[in-house]
């Protein structure tokens, strides 16, 4: 089984990267392989609401022009998702925002019902307000969102120094074992959510 690691940082070797090359290497001793994928730093769309996802294009994002295509298409492949995001002004960063929010719109039904983790890194503040957003869309994904010890939070400004939070690493590895614990015990079948009901819309608004 895959887990695939999204580096929601634009520093490919910063301090987000310290964090999944720590989950990486405790999902390995639990024998599950993991994918890393890294958002990069060039510029990233925000969703238009067009819907050609929903019609003339089908599971892509019909912007092809920038990272959310290639990340999206590793979904079907990829047993369970962590991303992992430096958090800006008490937010996680806009690009990593922009590719989840596309990624799971245009096709979500890829990684639905699989378990899924945010990790939030950061210099000071704002880093359980990031992991609580980053979180929000795994939930209604029918996602089982795999817990640690304490929040998934690692401390560090320039790049590596991350590497210097024993307890944010450690946080890390417990959520690399839980998320290995969870893999195993389901065989990889994703959470059924509602199964064959009808979606059941709200009456009001549609
Ligand atoms: C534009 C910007 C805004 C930031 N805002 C915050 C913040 O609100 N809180 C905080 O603790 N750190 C903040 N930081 C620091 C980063 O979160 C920190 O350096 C983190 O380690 C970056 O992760 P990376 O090395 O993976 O890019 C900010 C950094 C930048 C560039």
């Amino acid at each position: 089984m895959k887990v695939l690691l999204v580096n929601g940082s634009p520093r490919q070797k910063g301090n987000t990267a310290v964090a999944l090359e720590e989950v990486a290497a405790q999902l390995k001793k639990n024998g599950i392989d993991s994918e890393t994928v890294w958002i990069g730093n060039k510029p990233v769309r925000g969703c238009m609401a067009c819907n050609a996802c929903k019609g003339k294009v089908q599971g892509r994002c019909i912007f092809d022009d920038d990272v959310c295509n290639s990340i999206s298409g590793k979904f079907a492949s990829a047993d369970a998702l962590i991303v992992g995001s430096p958090v800006y002004y008490g937010q996680p960063n806009g690009a990593v925002l922009s590719v989840i929010q596309r990624a799971f719109y245009s096709n979500g039904a890829a990684i639905a019902g699989k378990p899924a983790a945010a990790i939030a890194v950061c210099r000071r503040g704002g880093a359980s307000a990031s992991f609580e957003t980053l979180n929000l869309p795994f939930q209604m994904m029918n996602m089982p969102v795999v817990s640690s010890q304490y929040w998934n939070i690692i401390y560090g400004r320039e790049p590596g120094q991350a590497a210097l939070d024993v307890e944010g690493l450690q946080t890390l590895r417990a959520l690399a074992n839980n998320m290995a614990f969870l893999l195993k015990a389901t065989g990889g079948v994703p959470a059924p959510g509602r199964g064959e009901e009808q979606w059941q819309p709200m009456h009001s608004i549609r």
